[in-house]
């Protein structure tokens, strides 16, 4: 007999992410399906979220639920002295669909965090391998300890785990501090809408040489081992880098003998109507971090390694590894979902129901003076809300990401009101839906954004 009062149960016994846990209220869920959330109470809610940005195929694709029971039948996990076939064909479609040469290799484990942590141990393992054991020559004469430091940038999210959130500018690092891993240095993001070297071609020119700049005065190759950037920043505010911007940034990771590292965990698979989201800029990146919607319904993530990353472990101990790693199932899951992104029109559909969300969340700017800008690719977009459209003035500072705001009242409005899901510490509305997302379904959730954000409008006209 299922327990009838379990959300009550899971509000006092589960720690929910990020919250103070008094009023955690947890709305039950009978079923899911496509882009919806059932509750046991019949409410059915949109989730603008895509829970948390993985399950980009919507809820229950038949498909992929077919493969996971096929799978289940055979073999769910064996450890890695053992093959299976659905982790070794998902290393293998992944070293040949991440770009670059198709020699590289793979390291599976469950969670964005873990795979940011492989990538940040093996580029320093990489630099040990290549500087101290290899002698290759570096610019400075002192070689100790050997290329360790990890360069990131203040607006970029890389997961909770020491590594990643060390390397995470975004504020939930402070809840790490002071005992962060030590060895990163934070350079600026670039973003067009709040540009900090002026704008144009001339302010990404400069962004890219105060970084030039930074790696020097940090040790250059001598002290620096890789950069790990998302090629669309996702939780900080999805902002699409400027032309240049990236190929800038390779050509300085190449002119230092640096590790470019590109975190696709939220932006892989798909979401930005690409299967990774650095193909928009034509830029190979060293290491590739997949996690989220890899799995879809399993938790699975992927560090991808070039072949040269790759072969320096050809005879060095690749010093890193956890259980589950490789788990069958979940790469079971992935190759379904690979397949489905790629076979099934789902790439196409993001690619056309993106440009429809685009136009639509545009014209929602000309009538909504809080909305400040509004960007996206793909089915990846956000409205930034200001205060003031002139100063740019946010409505959500980034040290009020824990403060009660205005931002959060639209989002609980959203859920109670207009029955849509989104997050409640953005710097604005977030607008993440699955790549399943129908034209009809779209015009539903630009309805419900459009009277919310009288609350917004209602706001700046008070403050201002
Ligand atoms: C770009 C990026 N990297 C890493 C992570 C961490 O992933 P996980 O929460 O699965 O550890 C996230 C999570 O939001 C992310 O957006």
């Amino acid at each position: 007999m299922p327990n009838q009062d379990f959300a009550a149960i899971q509000a006092k016994y589960l720690m929910q992410c990020w919250s103070a846990q008094r009023d955690y209220a947890p709305l039950p869920v009978k079923a899911t399906s496509g882009c919806w959330i059932h509750t046991s109470d019949g409410r059915k809610i949109f989730d603008l979220r895509s829970a948390h940005e993985c399950i980009n195929l919507g809820f229950s694709h038949p498909k992929v639920l077919d493969a996971m029971r096929r799978q289940m039948e055979s073999v769910v996990y064996v450890s890695d002295d053992f093959a299976t076939e659905p982790t070794a064909m998902l290393a293998q479609t992944l070293a040949r669909l991440a770009p670059g040469g198709p020699d590289k290799k793979v390291f599976f484990s469950q969670s964005g965090a873990s795979a940011v942590e492989a990538a940040i141990r093996v580029a320093r393992l990489y630099m040990y391998n290549k500087v101290v054991k290899g002698g290759a020559q570096v610019d400075a004469p002192m070689q100790y300890p050997y290329p360790y430091k990890i360069i990131s940038r203040y607006r970029s999210w890389h997961g909770s785990s020491a590594g990643a959130a060390s390397v995470s500018g975004d504020p939930r690092r402070w809840f790490h501090e002071p005992l962060t891993v030590p060895g990163v240095v934070f350079a600026p993001e670039a973003n067009p809408y709040r540009p900090l070297f002026g704008t144009g071609p001339d302010a990404t020119q400069a962004n890219l040489n105060y970084l030039d700049y930074i790696i020097e005065q940090e040790g250059g190759s001598n002290k620096v081992a890789a950069m790990i950037l998302e090629p669309v920043v996702g939780s900080n505010g999805i902002i699409v880098p400027p032309a240049g911007y990236l190929k800038g940034v390779r050509e300085l990771c190449d002119k230092w003998g640096i590790l470019l590292i590109a975190d696709e965990t939220m932006t892989g698979m798909g979401r930005t109507g690409r299967m990774f989201a650095i193909e928009h800029f034509d830029v190979v990146p060293d290491i590739v971090v997949m996690g989220k919607a890899l799995g879809v319904y399993c938790p699975l993530a992927a560090t991808i390694f070039s072949e040269e990353v790759s072969r320096s472990f050809d005879d060095n101990i690749f010093g890193h590894g956890q259980s589950f790693s490789g788990h069958a199932l979940g790469c079971a899951a992935a190759l379904a979902s690979i397949q489905v992104l790629l076979e099934d029109g789902v790439l196409e559909n993001c690619c056309a129901m993106g440009e429809y969300l685009g136009t639509r969340l545009h014209a929602l700017r000309d009538t909504h003076p809080s909305v400040g800008e509004v960007r996206g690719l793909g089915l990846f977009w956000t409205l930034e809300l200001v205060r003031d459209r002139e100063t740019r003035e946010p409505l959500r500072r980034v040290t009020e990401k824990y403060s009660e705001t205005i931002v959060k009242q639209l989002a609980d409005y959203l859920l109670r009101e207009k029955q849509i899901y989104v997050p409640t510490d953005k710097f604005g509305v977030w607008v993440v839906p699955p790549l399943i997302v129908t034209r009809e379904e779209i015009d539903f959730i630009v309805a419900g954004i459009d009277d919310a954000l009288k609350l917004a409008d209602n706001w700046v006209a008070k403050a201002n």
